[in-house]
């Protein structure tokens, strides 16, 4: 892990600065943490069960590979071009999965990528392969980074805690979230209709918890659709939590030819109108 990513991580513990010592990064209180051989970070390293397994990710890396999500890197790359984000600039990808977007998003720039998730599966394939990306295991509500360290915030499909996020932005940090809208994978929520507790979306439950943390620089939905094959509808259908709890593999998926990709595409800066409130 280079220098410079090192002086913006805060020790989960005891949330001061943290210095290589070894192959490990230590605080002052010699709370210690590994640096493993791929340059990744395990700052949780009680065993935590979660949803996102090893299978998971490798159907996700298989989606990404295949490109059907190209489309939602253009969108959130012209985004923060808009915004003018900078060579030079923070970006950290909460909740990064296997690092997707943390490798791709603006890949023009060369941007200090610093991804982050509580799944060590992920994180591990995530640290794989040659790229300029910090990856760590860490929790969304104890963000092992330092106060006002990032220009921007990405959190893409992920639960996002607001506190942290304001913590870990700089005043003039954006926030980028991107979560799905009501047509999203349709066509494998009607394949699995009858087995689902709710057989449509609504999304509005996420854009109230945003509105009331959050100012919207811009708002747009990304909505497209891709052809698929059979391998990577199924693909698909192991990837999205939107099926978890029904067996993936039992169902027919033989009609799915197509499957809609329609997610929000949320801008903004956190907090901002109590900022201009107290000005
Ligand atoms: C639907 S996935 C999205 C992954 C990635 N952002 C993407 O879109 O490709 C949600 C991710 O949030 C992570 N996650 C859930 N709770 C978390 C927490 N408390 N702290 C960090 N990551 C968390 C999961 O492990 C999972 O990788
Ligand atoms: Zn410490």
């Amino acid at each position: 892990m280079r220098e410079e990513i090192i002086a913006l991580l805060r020790c989960p513990l005891c949330h001061g600065p943290l210095a290589r010592e070894g192959s490990a990064l230590m605080c002052s209180h010699r709370h210690c943490f590994d640096v493993a051989r791929q340059g990744h970070v395990n700052f949780v390293p009680a065993k935590r069960d979660t949803f996102y397994t090893k299978n998971l990710f490798e159907s996700r890396a298989a989606v990404f590979a295949a490109g059907v999500f190209a489309p939602v890197i253009q969108a959130i790359s012209d985004a923060l071009e808009r915004q003018g984000v900078r060579d030079g600039a923070v970006l950290v990808d909460a909740g990064c999965g296997e690092g997707y977007y943390t490798k791709s998003v603006c890949s023009e720039r060369r941007l200090k990528r610093i991804g982050f998730d509580l799944a060590k599966e992920a994180i591990r394939l995530a640290a794989r392969g040659p790229h300029e990306a910090a990856f760590f295991v860490g929790d969304l509500a104890n963000i092992p980074l330092t106060d006002r360290c990032a220009d921007v915030l990405l959190d893409v499909f992920t639960p996002a805690n607001y506190d942290e996020f304001a913590r870990v932005l700089k005043p003039d940090g954006i926030l980028v979230k991107l979560w799905p809208r009501a047509g999203y994978l349709r066509e494998l929520r009607g394949a699995a209709r009858g087995k689902l507790r709710h057989d449509s979306y609504d999304d509005s439950r996420v854009a109230d918890y945003l509105r009331a943390h959050a100012t919207a620089l811009e708002h747009s939905a990304i909505t497209y659709s891709v052809p698929v094959d059979a391998p990577l509808a199924a693909h698909l259908a192991r990837m999205t939590p939107m099926l978890a709890g029904i067996d993936v593999d039992m169902l027919d998926l033989t009609d799915v030819r197509e499957i809609t990709i329609d997610m929000n595409l949320f801008v903004g800066r956190i907090g901002a109108r109590m900022e201009e409130e107290r000005t």
